[in-house]
């Protein structure tokens, strides 16, 4: 059964380079206090000066950035194939006039990782969100001539105001146009004040758990209600984390909706398209949830014939010394396989099949 892993990231060399050159979040620094080990601080509120600099961000080492180790760890999980992502923030911190070469550099870094690695490598590019939009719809159109590209990451921001924004309606016409399935991924979580003055006391917990799936529910929502997929009907969006919380919240997103004077006195609750449709017809989810009941509402939101597995290396690695098979990796397949025990075909769908069948990965 060949296994596809549509969720997984790399900080290219050239990207690396970009973050050992900032001070400011985020950025890769080797601290005094521990010089032999660099930290990747990427999330806001993670370059808090009141944290000891040693557990600032988080250790980075090659499985970051030395595409042999991507293959290695494949190699270790039976993983066939891997659709690789430049991970969070991506280039939304650039500034704008930098922002366009950047990507172009990137992307083409990117492509050529995967070249080193016939068949087994493909990616998803990366837009120069805080460029100008001209140049991000240049960077679609470009990322159509790279061989192994096969749709884009992004974040949640967008141009600056969110994915509800009409200013990115270009960038959906030429993303619907060309054919290119956006990965939506989370990265700035939600205010830090709701995660209460104890926070420091629980690690990355609430912001990863919590903040992460909340924002991309919120961020699909916000699409939902300005009416993206009314205007655009055949754009793809692939949701990370299973889409947040979104297939278990679809039912109460739909009954606020029709229950919402606002909207209809603006005519806004009739000659919609519903969640539920758009998480049919729109939407794919990959299967990165962890647990039996997450992938459950993905499979009644969705179908199995739009779960896509992924392990989100290389983050969330084992914590033990030497640790060979990674937990975050294993609990996705026994989940998977313990949902769909009686439905061989799929089991192999999610693993594998749906993602030759959707990112075009036959070779
Ligand atoms: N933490 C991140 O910052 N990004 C991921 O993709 C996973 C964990
Ligand atoms: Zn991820």
């Amino acid at each position: 059964m060949p296994i596809v892993d549509i969720h997984t990231h790399v900080y290219p060399p050239t990207f690396v380079d970009l973050l050992r050159s900032r001070t400011t979040v985020p950025y890769i620094r080797n601290f005094p206090d521990a010089p032999d080990s660099a930290r990747l601080v990427i999330l806001p509120g993670e370059d808090d000066p009141s944290m000891p600099s040693t557990s600032r961000g988080r250790p980075i080492g090659p499985e970051y950035y030395d595409i042999a180790e991507k293959i290695a760890f494949m190699d270790m999980h039976q993983i066939n194939t891997s659709v690789i992502s430049l991970a969070n923030p991506w280039l939304d911190f650039l500034p704008p006039e930098e922002a366009g070469e950047a990507a172009v550099r990137i992307n083409n870094d990117v492509d050529g990782l995967c070249a080193k690695y016939p068949g087994r490598l493909f990616a998803f590019g990366t837009l120069p969100l805080s460029g100008p939009v001209e140049t991000v719809v240049k960077e679609i159109e470009r990322l159509k001539s790279l061989k192994h590209m096969r749709g884009v990451i992004m974040g949640t921001s967008g141009l600056g105001n969110g994915l509800d924004d009409p200013a990115l309606d270009p960038i959906y016409a030429a993303l619907e146009k060309h054919e290119q399935l956006v990965f939506l991924h989370p990265h700035y979580g939600l205010p830090a004040s709701v995660y209460g003055p104890r926070a420091s006391e629980y690690g990355h917990v609430l912001p990863l758990a919590l903040g992460f799936p909340l924002e991309t529910t919120i961020a699909v929502s916000r699409m939902l209600l300005s009416g993206v997929w009314d205007r655009f009907k055949n754009l793809k969006v692939l949701l990370a984390h299973s889409g947040g919380t979104l297939p278990f919240l679809a039912g109460r997103i739909e009954s606020c909706i029709q229950h919402d004077g606002h909207l209809k006195n603006a005519g806004k609750t009739q000659n919609r398209r519903d969640l539920w449709d758009i998480l049919k017809t729109n939407i794919y989810l990959d299967a990165v949830v962890y647990s039996k009941a997450g992938l459950k509402a993905a499979f009644e939101a969705s179908g199995a014939d739009r779960l896509l597995f992924g392990t989100d290396h290389p983050f969330f690695p084992p914590l033990e010394e030497n640790a060979n098979e990674w937990h975050s990796v294993t609990t996705n397949y026994k989940a998977i396989l313990a949902s769909f025990a009686n439905d061989q075909l799929a089991v192999q769908n999610v693993f594998g099949n749906n993602a030759t069948r959707i990112l075009n990965l036959h070779t």
